[in-house]
């Protein structure tokens, strides 16, 4: 950690707005106040706010750098989050020794090596949610995004189909949706009220759920191969704890919701506004399909790359210090909030060069940095699911650019809308599409005068 002797020995300093001003502010306009807060003060500033208390958000590589560097002995989680309403068993319930020992355990399947396993499956997914969109009519992409990531996750953590798959699927997106809501909220919003209450509602969602999954593993502890199964189900029941105990069944059920509530909503936010972006780069979208046509993947992975950057699903890595801990200049007491802020990172003129403007070619034959580049987060609670989402989304664009011709628009940008929380592109990532093996000709000579506008604007369109 850097040091400098002249400098106070105080966290950065910030607006003086009282608590619920600060807070208010936040509420209504997170993003471009973060944008403003950011203009003015520069890479670290410190915040009051409600819930998180004072919050120092840092953007500075270096500082970045050094939050991740720091050891889980001097920070751990924020409260609340949404382990509140996943469980005891939770992962976002555990800290120090006992996170590292999970995420150690849930690594396998998520490794990079291991994620190529499941290219066939999500390709499939994909083909059989694509199967039904329409021709030459706007719709949006967001919740089918959601139908294909949610099966994806679901096949990676229970390893299998069937009925009870089928019935997660249903049960599922409700609950997680309503948990995204709730599940930042002080205790007193969340408790269950009766029947009505949102704390309420989503005990039910949970009793249905909990009772799914544990026929789930009522079968996997009945299947013949379970030995040789490597899905998350199979290795949190294989799993024992340092005194040899297993996991109990209700903690295997919050742990694998964490994973399907952490992995869904997030990865289908970040396609959506793939789909919002490509359509307003019309150049960028004929050059991805000819390397998909040619069999390439460079320039696909670092639209990824941006889309992640200037679209970042979630507002940052959030730690809370467990001690008084050192960050470059700065000293922040113990008791303190501290995120690494994503959005403020990805939009610093000094790493990214026209931060502002989309252009997937920054990352012509380079790879991202992780203390600039930071959609994942890093350090203890690093995203358990980077490389899976990656893949996730490489092989669902691929798939997508092959089968169909999205319809460029010059309409403007979607904007971020909050929901819970992940930011989504707010009109759901509006897309207009037509099937590749249908004749090009023929559709441009039918196209309606919106679509000839939008036709015209491919071989153009701005940056941003
Ligand atoms: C584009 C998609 C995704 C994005 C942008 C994303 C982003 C993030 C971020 C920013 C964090 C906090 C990291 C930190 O505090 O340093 C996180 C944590 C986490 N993510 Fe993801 N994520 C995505 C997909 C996934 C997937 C597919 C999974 C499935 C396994 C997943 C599981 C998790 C878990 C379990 C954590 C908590 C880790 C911990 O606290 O130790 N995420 N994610």
């Amino acid at each position: 950690m850097g040091s400098a002797t002249t400098e106070p020995e105080s966290p950065p300093p910030g607006p003086r707005a009282p608590r619920i001003v600060q807070g208010l502010a936040f509420l209504a306009a997170r993003r471009p106040v973060m944008t403003a807060l950011g203009r003015r003060y520069g890479g670290a500033f410190t915040l009051d706010l409600p819930v998180l208390g004072h919050t120092v958000m840092i953007s500075d590589p270096e500082l970045v750098k050094d939050l991740f560097g720091t050891s889980r002995d001097l920070v751990g989680r924020t409260r609340p989050n949404l382990g509140e309403i996943l469980g005891p068993g939770s992962m976002f319930n555990l800290d120090g020794d006992d996170l590292f020992e999970r995420r150690r355990l849930l690594l396998p399947p998520f490794h990079g090596k291991r994620v190529g396993h499941y290219d066939k499956i999500i390709e499939d997914e994909v083909m059989r949610e694509i199967a039904h969109w329409p021709e030459g009519s706007e719709f949006e992409t967001l919740e089918p995004m959601m139908r294909i990531t949610l099966n994806a996750i679901l096949r990676a953590v229970f390893g299998a189909e069937g009925p009870a798959l089928d019935e997660l699927r249903r049960l599922l997106p409700p609950a997680v949706r309503l948990g995204a809501r709730i599940g930042l909220l002080p205790e007193a919003v969340r408790r269950d009220l009766g029947p009505w209450s949102p704390g309420g509602r989503f005990r039910e969602h949970r009793r249905r759920i909990d009772a799914v999954i544990e026929s789930l593993i009522a079968e996997a502890r009945a299947d013949a191969d379970f030995d040789k199964r490597t899905d998350v189900l199979a290795l949190l029941l294989q799993a024992r704890y340092d005194n040899g105990e297993p996991m109990s069944d209700a903690h295997i059920a919050d742990e694998l919701l964490t994973l399907l509530t952490a992995g869904h909503e997030t990865t289908s936010t970040a396609l959506a506004w793939a789909v919002e972006r490509l359509r307003r780069h019309p150049r960028l979208l004929s050059r991805l399909t000819e390397e998909v046509d040619a069999g390439g993947s460079e320039l696909r992975q670092a639209t990824i790359w941006e889309v992640l950057r200037t679209r970042p699903v979630l507002d940052g890595a959030l730690r809370r210090t467990k001690t008084r801990i050192r960050l470059g200049q700065w000293v922040i007491p113990e008791g303190y909030t501290v995120m690494a802020s994503i959005q403020l990172a990805h939009e610093a003129e000094a790493s990214f060069p026209d931060a502002m403007s989309f252009d997937p070619d920054r990352f012509a034959g380079t790879v991202p940095k992780p203390i600039t580049w930071i959609p994942f987060g890093g350090g203890i609670n690093r995203c358990i699911g980077a490389a899976f989402a990656n893949m996730e989304m490489d092989v669902t664009l691929r798939t997508l650019l092959r089968e169909l011709r999205f319809v460029p628009t010059d309409d403007p940008g979607e904007r971020a809308s909050n929901r819970g929380v992940a930011f989504a592109p707010g009109r759901g990532g509006l897309a207009v599409v037509y099937r590749r093996t249908a004749d090009p000709v023929t559709e441009s000579a039918t196209a309606s005068p919106s679509e000839r506008a939008g036709y015209r604007a491919w071989s153009g369109g701005s940056k941003r």
